[in-house]
């Protein structure tokens, strides 16, 4: 379970998070929605303890992140797999280097195990093992992203935060990268928190969905609950987005 509770960050005069409460439950994946720049990669990034909040606390599993040891902290970073905002892959290496660069410090008998690892990641993310010779400037988009995943599942994290894991993507890969996450979910059993402006796959990954708006918590609910809300910033954004180009009041632009 990840809890956040009343955090605050700010960078110089942006206040970004303005007193966010969020939890997820295990086993569930919550999806964050939000207008750009309101917050929901500082979210991410808070959570796995890359960003320190300026207030408020953070738990993982029971333990409070803020404030954390570096050695301690880089435990519980362990349990993470994260697949970042545009993929994020290093261009120089290989396919396989790319997923066993999760992970770290492999464990003497899992070393000899490599090869098998790569290729078990590479299957459960729908790529065949004569991928992991490659270089990502060989690979299309939906390929790169899958390789993320791989990478991001590659050391058997508990949970696993996407980041805008559709974006960029054909309309027929955004679907294959949504049932690779709900497959993740159900067969790895990692709970997991995702970050979308694209809300047909929000509705497709998520149990519950959260909406982040002026740096709080506006919203809160099952997909179901989220289409049906009456609070009009949830409507705004849902209604807005699954039209084209997200339409935001003009003020979160200034
Ligand atoms: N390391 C940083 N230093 C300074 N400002 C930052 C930093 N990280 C984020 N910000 C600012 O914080 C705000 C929120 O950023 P964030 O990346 O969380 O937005 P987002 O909701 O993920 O947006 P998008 O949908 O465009 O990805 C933005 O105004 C951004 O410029
Ligand atoms: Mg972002």
């Amino acid at each position: 379970m990840i809890r956040l509770e009343g955090v605050h960050k700010a960078f110089g005069p942006n206040r970004v998070l303005r007193g966010l409460d969020l939890e997820i439950q295990e086993g569930e994946t919550l999806t964050i929605i939000g207008g750009s720049g309101t917050g929901k990669s500082v979210t991410l990034k808070i959570m796995v303890g890359l960003l320190t909040p300026d207030q408020g606390r953070v738990f993982v599993d029971n333990e409070e992140i803020t404030g954390m040891e570096e050695d301690a902290l880089a435990l519980v970073q362990r349990k993470f797999g994260f697949l970042f905002q545009g993929g994020a892959l290093f261009d120089s290496l290989t396919v396989a280097e790319n997923v066993l660069f999760g992970v770290r410090n492999l464990k003497p008998e899992e070393l000899g195990r490599s090869d098998e690892i790569v290729e078990r990641c590479l299957g459960l993310v729908g790529l065949k093992p004569e991928v992991a010779a490659l270089k990502p400037a060989e690979l299309s988009g939906g390929m790169k992203k899958r390789v993320g995943l791989a990478r991001a599942i590659a050391h058997q994290p508990e949970y696993i935060l996407y980041d805008e894991p559709t974006t960029g993507l054909d309309p027929i890969m955004s679907d294959v990268i949504n049932d690779l996450i709900v497959n993740i979910r159900e067969k790895l059993k990692i709970t997991s928190i995702a970050v979308t402006h694209d809300m047909k796959s929000a509705y497709k990954i998520s149990n519950r969905i959260a909406m982040i708006y002026e740096g709080r918590l506006a919203a809160v609910g099952t997909p179901s609950e989220i289409q049906r809300s009456e609070n009009p910033v949830v409507h705004q954004f849902i209604t807005g987005s699954s039209q084209g180009p997200i339409q935001m009041p003009v003020r979160s632009y200034t």
